[in-house]
């Protein structure tokens, strides 16, 4: 077997990161193709803007994990960087240091001289720890315990772990950013589908979407930003579901709070 190799994600490779998440018959599954391809962009657009922000490990030319992060300041300038996921997807992989070995790449990363932080080192790492894991897969939240981490007061899905012990980091609150209604959104379900950092959130929502329109007897519009890129900029350019040109806040992921949700519209 070869050894896991980890490489910074750039354009060449941006496909491996959008792909990755990705299991088994996805490649004959539209929604996951559209779920990719919004990530790409994802990817390009976030390449643009920060430079390396992720990882892939790879055995030989495949994909086998990966690790994705952005910079944070707080008001007092201390420069932390926010890991927003790490996934090593297939089971035979699990256990092999592949996690490790990416997390490891991001604090030696950080600890050097780095662009986000003025040149500087950063201050510490962070971590959004939400479980998103398999049956049987170890969960971000204990993995990243394993290595340090400890909780944020104030955000069950966030973990700090600063570089000198006595840095104290305030995170900038996660922005809610609610779409723009149009006139056309009063009498329909709309899911804005744009450039996403998670494919399994690109198909939630528009799953979500459907069940929602079936559950009101609502038409269901959805905006894709690839293929109606005017459309999708006019509510905000940013990802979402409106009812009757509101939005909505829960997901299929919350089913109960969704259903809760519609019962009050
Ligand atoms: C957390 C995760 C990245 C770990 O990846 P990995 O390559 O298996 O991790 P490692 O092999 O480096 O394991 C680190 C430690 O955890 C242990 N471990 C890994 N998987 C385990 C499992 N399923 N059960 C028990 N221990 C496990 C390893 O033995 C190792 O222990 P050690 O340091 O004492 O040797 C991976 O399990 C994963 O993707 N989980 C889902 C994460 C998720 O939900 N992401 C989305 C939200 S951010």
């Amino acid at each position: 077997m070869s050894a896991t190799r980890i490489l910074p994600v750039a354009v060449r490779n941006a496909g491996d990161l959008a792909t990755i998440c990705a299991g088994e018959g996805a490649k004959s599954d539209p929604l996951w193709e559209r779920a990719t391809k919004a990530k790409r962009q994802w990817v390009r657009d976030r390449l643009a803007e920060l430079g390396t922000f992720a990882w892939v490990a790879y055995n030989g030319a495949d994909p086998i994990g990966m690790i994705q992060c952005h910079p944070d300041r707080d008001p007092m300038g201390v420069g932390v960087a926010v890991i927003d996921c790490i996934w090593v997807p297939k089971k035979s992989r699990w256990g092999r240091g592949i996690g490790s070995k990416l997390l490891a790449e991001v604090e030696t990363t950080m600890q050097r001289q780095h662009r986000w932080f003025d040149g500087k080192t950063a201050d510490g790492m962070a971590a959004i720890a939400f479980h998103g894991e398999a049956e049987g897969q170890r969960s971000a939240e204990s993995f990243y315990l394993h290595h340090g981490f400890v909780h944020v007061d104030g955000d069950p899905d966030l973990m700090f772990k600063p570089f000198l012990p006595e840095t104290v980091w305030t995170p900038t609150p996660r922005a809610v950013v609610e779409p723009t209604t149009l006139p056309d959104d009063q009498a329909r379900v709309t899911v804005l589908l744009g450039p996403l950092s998670c494919p399994f959130q690109f198909r939630i929502l528009s799953q979500t979407g459907t069940y929602v329109g079936e559950k009101l007897g609502m038409p269901v519009t959805e905006v894709d930003a690839v293929i109606d890129p005017e459309g999708y900029l006019a509510h905000g350019g940013h990802p979402g579901i409106l009812v009757h040109g509101r939005p909505l806040q829960y997901d299929l992921l919350q089913r109960e709070r969704l259903n809760e949700e519609l019962r009050g519209l």
